[in-house]
């Protein structure tokens, strides 16, 4: 059965390279489902901390004939998967602090792979810098936005770099991303629609800097 990927999912997967691939987190599988069965993927380890998630993602393996390819862990973060198992971890749908806080307990464990492929719902500051202790470099760094949701996405690979304060902040490629600026507008209309309804000068100020954050991408 052909399944279709949402946009957030389907970016996601095209920017999967070919090789073995973790989706840790996987809930209904579709991610590693759709990777197998398009062959954007030789093999995918799906894994899930609820054993209920897992169970869905292992029955869409199963009823479409894909289960000797999608291997299903089930455990927390990296737990369940060897240093260099994969050629690429996935980890996409968690907050910004879970995700960081995976990276960083397999980084404590010495567990390394070539690349990784983060969509945080929130915090991707605390990703980034995460990465960068992990010594992976970014190599795609861009916001998306999905059903009315706003969904950043981060790829690595390996290597050592130093990100400033603003990269860490706003993404690596900020500066020239126009997914970001439409963005940055889109927040900046908003906070001034509430203004209008309910003054604030807190948010007058976040209003101000982030209009200065929009000169300087505009300059
Ligand atoms: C919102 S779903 C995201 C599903 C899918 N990755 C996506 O992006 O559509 C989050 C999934 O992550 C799982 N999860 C949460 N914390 C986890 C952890 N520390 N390790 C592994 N899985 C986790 C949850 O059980 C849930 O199935």
């Amino acid at each position: 059965m052909p399944i279709r990927l949402d946009e957030r999912l389907s970016k996601i997967a095209s920017l999967v390279d070919y090789g073995k691939v973790a989706d840790v987190g996987c809930d209904h599988g579709k991610l590693g489902y759709f990777l197998v069965s398009t062959d954007r993927a030789s093999k995918v380890i799906a894994t899930d901390v609820s054993a209920p998630s897992l169970k869905k993602a292992r029955e869409l393996a199963l009823e479409n004939g894909v289960i000797d390819l999608i291997d299903t862990r089930l455990g927390d973060g990296l737990e369940p998967l060897s240093s260099r198992e994969v050629d690429t971890v996935v980890i996409a749908g968690l907050g910004g602090d879970v995700i960081s806080g995976i990276l960083e307990g397999a980084r404590q464990e010495g567990k390394e792979f070539a690349h990784y492929l983060l969509s945080p719902n929130t915090h991707p500051e605390k990703v980034r810098a995460e990465l960068a202790r992990c010594k992976h470099t970014i190599v795609y760094d861009d916001v998306l936005v999905c059903a009315g949701k706003v969904y950043t996405i981060i790829k690595t690979q390996e290597g050592e770099e130093t990100l400033d304060a603003n990269e860490t902040k706003y993404g690596k490629f900020y500066l020239t991303s126009a997914n970001f600026k439409a963005q940055l507008e889109r927040e900046i209309q908003n906070k001034k629609n509430i203004l209008d309804k309910n003054f604030s000068e807190e948010l007058m100020g976040k209003v101000k800097d982030l209009e200065a954050l929009l000169e300087t991408l505009k300059g």
